[in-house]
């Protein structure tokens, strides 16, 4: 991704140094104890709405996806600008067989097919605000969802939402060093752009964090 380009710095971050120690510093550390939202119940969610054509959209490692032990016969493509997360992502899924598209969720994507379900884990967060803006993103999806597909998801919250002090610490170092961009992100916020390319919504805090559905596409 060139370097002017406004979506750079928030998946810069995925080195492949980054993406050996993501799992344990994520999902192991800054989940349950910083963002106060352990990984277990995502995965539970994960699985709840994952469906036979399924999309994921900055798979990181592929650790949710891994976890939610999709279906045989599931079909899983994997979309990320980064190619050391499609390359470290599509190695741990070998065995699902995914497709990988390099791209930007940003832009309208070059997918071919459409999808029963796409999720968009711990990204919002990472684009860059206002988070009206992200509502771009929420299109460019609902736009490869079939009308009863379901997008689903979780997203750090802005300052707004009730930290710990960690937590404030932590979103303030991000937010400087350009990984996150997600100050004044709230959960209305989130809910007003997903209300307006779906239906039917549903936005629930825990913690930092905000994990939505959406069905419905408009
Ligand atoms: C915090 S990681 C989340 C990984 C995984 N979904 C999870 O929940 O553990 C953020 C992911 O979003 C990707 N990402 C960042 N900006 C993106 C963009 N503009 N379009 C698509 N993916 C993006 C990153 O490359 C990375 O894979």
């Amino acid at each position: 991704m060139d370097r002017d380009d406004p979506s750079y710095k928030g998946q810069a971050g995925y080195t492949r140094f980054m993406l050996a120690i993501y799992d344990p510093w994520v999902m192991g550390f800054m989940a349950p104890v910083v963002w106060k939202s352990p990984a277990p119940p995502i995965v539970v969610r994960y699985r709840r709405n994952l469906r036979r054509r399924h999309l994921d959209v900055g798979p990181g490692t592929g650790y949710l996806i891994e976890k939610s032990e999709p279906a045989e016969g599931t079909e899983i493509t994997l979309l990320d600008p980064n190619p050391n997360v499609l390359a470290r992502s599509s190695r741990r899924l070998a065995a699902l067989h995914p497709v990988t598209v390099e791209a930007d969720v940003m832009k309208p994507l070059p997918l071919p097919g459409r999808f029963d379900s796409a999720a968009l884990s711990f990204v919002l967060h990472c684009l860059r605000g206002p988070q009206e803006h992200k509502a771009v993103a929420i299109r460019n999806i609902a736009a490869v969802l079939e009308p009863d597909g379901v997008l689903f998801g979780s997203t750090v919250l802005g300052m707004e939402a009730p930290h710990s002090r960690a937590a404030r610490g932590a979103l303030r170092a991000f937010n400087r060093h350009g990984d996150f961009d997600n100050l004044g992100d709230t959960a209305d916020g989130l809910r007003e752009i997903l209300e307006g390319s779906f239906e039917t919504v549903d936005v629930e805090e825990a913690g930092s964090i905000a994990h939505f559905t959406a069905t419905g596409s408009r």
